[in-house]
């Protein structure tokens, strides 16, 4: 099977890590990608947010599977491209990707598939907005309906903070702002494959979104993630697919959208019961780091029968009995102005801890140098045998990659009790 993956984070280095362990792969392409995922695959300098380029690449490569890695080019119908001129994408289509490019939509049909999720009002007007901050009551939540690359989202106890962010929501072009109940209680990301029809989840995964240790500071894309959840309850997952993604799925085909890809369930367990926090339509990133490392059947397999319809055929997954922790190393300055520029070493001497890999995100190569040229940097995977020694590996990585000004947290995993 020849591959082109699209994207350029740890999460698409983490596919394409994966898919070039699988023997049925002969090829292996990236676009745009970055230094990381160049050493696995053969990379390609085309916009990924153009269906057109995307399409053409895959044509003249001769790729049976396109493999879509980030929101961004889904909303945008770079997987309708592909699949226009005849080629299996892995994505969903640019309307279903809708679950997860506009909160509005994704409550629409959460509401309509009876799925549990926090109670809210779409607002399009401050008045709206300052009424639902007062029916639901402190900690407020405010969010963006569009894509706003995890930094739509503000949760606060101050009034002010929470209208001012959605004043400044509803001044874009079409702006509306969803207010939501307040959820309370451990989140759990589950990632789960559908062709349209099966439902087939992969392992649950904790991400950690605030940038500093102790769940302080703001919000980020995510700083560490590690899986398993040896807390988590034994049926969550059954309960899951039953009560949220199949109903979702059924619902999205019952609109004549069908949903293919992966459905990214992101929950929080309530005193009250598990809750949807929110959908997305991709992978998470970095939980995927963390999910795929325990994934012992070979990826293209399961990826090709997503996106060839043939999901409900596939052999029960097989898991490694292997935990595995996630460590993000970010640039100066994340998640607010970001440095670039600064050169980073010892990837390989991180490589040969036992147990851990290094996969890039933001790296970039200037003159024959490794620097960072975004965000978040790099994202060292630790394994090992429980939580605790996946975490040792990660931990052990990182003490040998330096990188100027970079953070990364120190407590990612350190307490498995959700
Ligand atoms: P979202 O973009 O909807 O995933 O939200 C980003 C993050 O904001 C979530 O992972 C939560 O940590 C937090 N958040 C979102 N919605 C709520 C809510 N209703 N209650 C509490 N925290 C929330
Ligand atoms: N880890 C959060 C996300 O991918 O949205």
């Amino acid at each position: 099977m020849k591959i082109l993956v699209i994207g350029t984070g740890a999460r698409e280095h983490a596919l394409v890590r994966s898919l070039a362990a699988d023997a049925q792969v002969s090829e292996l392409h990236a676009a745009p990608g970055n230094p990381g995922i160049g050493a696995d695959a053969t990379l390609h300098d085309v916009d990924p947010l153009d269906g057109g380029a995307v399409a053409a690449l895959a044509t003249a490569l001769g790729v049976d599977l396109v493999v879509v890695g980030p929101e961004a080019p889904l909303v945008a119908g770079v997987a309708d491209a592909v699949r226009a001129v005849g080629i299996a994408c892995f994505g969903p289509s640019r309307e279903a990707a809708a679950l997860e490019g506009s909160k509005a939509f994704a409550k629409d049909v959460m509401a309509a598939a009876a799925v549990p999720t926090a109670m809210a009002h779409v607002c399009t007007t401050h008045a709206q907005v300052a009424d639902a901050l007062d029916a639901f009551g402190a900690p407020y939540v405010v969010k963006e309906d569009g894509l706003a690359a995890g930094k739509g989202v503000v949760v606060t106890n101050d009034h002010a903070a929470a209208l001012e962010h959605a004043d400044a929501c509803l001044a874009k072009v079409g702006g509306k702002v969803v207010v939501e109940e307040y959820l309370d209680g451990p989140e759990i990301s589950l990632f789960c494959l559908t062709d349209g029809a099966t439902v087939v989840p992969l392992a649950p995964a904790q991400d950690f979104k605030r940038a500093l240790d102790g769940d302080a500071g703001p919000n980020t894309g995510g700083m560490g993630a590690y899986s398993p959840l040896p807390w988590a309850p034994a049926d969550l997952v059954a309960e899951v697919v039953e009560r949220v993604a199949q109903p979702t799925v059924d619902e999205m085909a019952r609109r004549g959208i069908p949903f293919s890809g992966v459905l990214y369930v992101g929950l929080t367990l309530t005193s009250r019961g598990t809750r949807v926090v929110e959908f997305n339509a991709r992978f998470g990133d970095p939980e995927t780091q963390v999910v795929l490392a325990r994934l012992a059947t070979p990826l293209a397999t399961v990826l090709d029968a997503v996106a060839t319809g043939t999901l409900g055929t596939l052999p029960p997954l097989r898991w490694r009995d292997e935990a595995a922790v996630t460590v993000v190393v970010a640039a100066h300055g994340y998640p607010a102005a970001v440095r670039h520029g600064d050169p980073i070493t010892g990837v390989e001497a991180a490589e040969r801890v036992p147990g851990a890999q290094v996969l890039h995100a933001g790296t970039a190569l200037v003159d024959g140098v490794l620097v960072a040229s975004g965000g978040r940097v790099l994202s060292v995977v630790g394994r090992g045998p429980d939580v605790a020694a996946a975490r040792a590996a990660a931990y052990a990585a990182i003490e040998r990659i330096d990188l100027p000004g970079s953070h990364h947290r120190t407590d990612i995993a350190a307490s498995i009790t959700g």
